[in-house]
C-alpha cells in the first residue's frame, strides 16, 4: 500500500496556482518542481535542526545562521505522471516493526554520462521518509540541472527536504565509474525525536545532520528524472544498487522484502536481484 502513495504525493505541490496568485518561480529537487523561495544551501560542515516548528541552519561553528519554518505535513515525493517523469523505477521498504532502522547503505557506480543531452535531470539515491511521507533524507547522485546547481555531468550532494524546504549540500563532481556508498544512520534518538546524518563515504562536503526529525521508516532505492525525451537520455546499462544493508535500532537485522515499481512502458526496469536487508541488491536497467 505504501507504494501506491507514491504515486500521489507531490500533487498538491503541482497543483497550478489561482490565477491571480503571483508568479512562483519553480527549481527542480529530488521530489519535482519547487517553489525556489526556499531552497537553502547548507554551509559546508554545517546541519540542521528541528525546533518547535522551525528547521535552524547551523554553521559548523555551531551558530545558527537560518531559522526557517518548517513546511506543514503534506507529501514531499513526486507523482509519476503520464509523461513518467518523477520516480519511474524504484524499490521500497516500509519499516512497521517497533525498532527504528539504525542505518541504511547503498552502493552504486556512477553510470556513464547519457548520450543524448536534451536538458533532462536524473537522480539515483537511495532514501529514507518517514511513515507520514512529509520529508525525505537522501544522499543523491544527480546529472543535468536541479536547485542545487549541476549540468551535463554527475555530481553528489545530500538533501533534506520537508513540504516547503529544500535543504542541500553543495553538489560534488564525480564520473563515470566512482563507486559510491550512500549512508544514512540514525546517530541518537529521544522519545519521538530522531537524529540522522547521510553522506556518501568519503566524499567531504556531503555530510548532513539533522536533529528532531521524525522517525524514518520507508527505505527506497529509487531512478527519479525529468525531462527526459527518449531513451538515451538516461545512462546506458544498468545501475546495480549493491551491499544494500539495514539494521535497526535494537541491534537486529530486519525481515525486509523489497516491493518495486517499474516503467515498463519505457524500457524501464526493476530487478529485486537479491533480497532482504543484508547485502541486497536491486538494478534499475535502462
Ligand atoms: C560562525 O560561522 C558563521 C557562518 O560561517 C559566521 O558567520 C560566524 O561569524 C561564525 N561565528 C563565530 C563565533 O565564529
Amino acid at each position: 500500500m505504501r507504494a501506491s502513495t507514491a504515486t500521489v504525493l507531490l500533487v498538491g505541490l503541482l497543483a497550478p496556482f489561482a490565477l491571480a496568485a503571483p508568479t512562483v518561480e519553480k527549481v527542480l529537487a529530488p521530489g519535482g518542481y519547487r517553489a525556489n523561495t526556499n531552497l537553502h544551501e547548507i554551509p559546508a560542515g554545517g546541519s540542521l535542526a528541528h525546533v518547535g516548528t522551525d528547521i535552524h541552519i547551523i554553521a559548523a561553528n555551531g551558530t545558527v545562521v537560518q531559522k526557517v519554518t518548517a513546511g506543514t505535513p503534506t507529501k514531499v515525493k513526486a507523482a509519476v505522471s503520464p509523461l513518467e517523469t518523477g520516480w519511474v523505477a524504484y524499490a521500497s521498504w516500509l519499516n512497521t516493526g517497533s525498532s527504528a532502522i539504525s542505518s541504511f547503505t547503498t552502493s552504486w557506480k556512477v553510470p556513464p554520462v547519457p548520450t543524448a543531452n536534451h536538458g533532462q535531470t536524473v537522480f539515483l539515491f537511495n532514501s529514507i521518509e518517514p511513515n507520514s511521507g512529509t520529508a525525505i533524507l537522501q544522499p543523491v547522485l544527480q546529472y543535468g540541472p536541479s536547485a542545487a546547481g549541476g549540468g551535463a555531468f554527475w555530481a553528489v550532494a545530500s538533501w533534506y527536504l520537508d513540504s516547503s524546504n529544500t535543504f542541500f549540500t553543495t553538489p560534488v563532481r564525480t564520473t563515470a565509474g566512482t563507486t559510491l556508498n550512500g549512508i544514512i544512520t540514525l546517530t541518537s534518538s529521544s522519545g519521538s525525536s530522531f537524529n540522522y546524518n547521510t553522506q556518501f563515504t568519503g566524499i567531504s562536503g556531503t555530510s548532513l545532520s539533522i536533529t528532531g526529525a521524525a522517525q524514518l521508516t520507508w527505505a527506497t532505492e529509487t531512478l527519479e528524472a525529468y525531462g527526459v525525451t527518449t531513451i538515451s537520455d538516461y545512462p546506458a546499462g544498468s545501475t546495480v544498487f549493491s551491499g544494500i544493508n539495514l539494521k535497526l535500532a535494537s541491534g537486529a537485522v530486519p525481515s525486509v522484502s523489497w516491493s518495486h515499481v517499474n516503467d515498463a512502458a519505457d524500457g524501464l526496469t526493476t530487478t529485486i536481484n537479491t533480497n532482504g536487508a543484508t547485502n541486497a541488491q536491486v538494478t534499475i536497467t535502462y
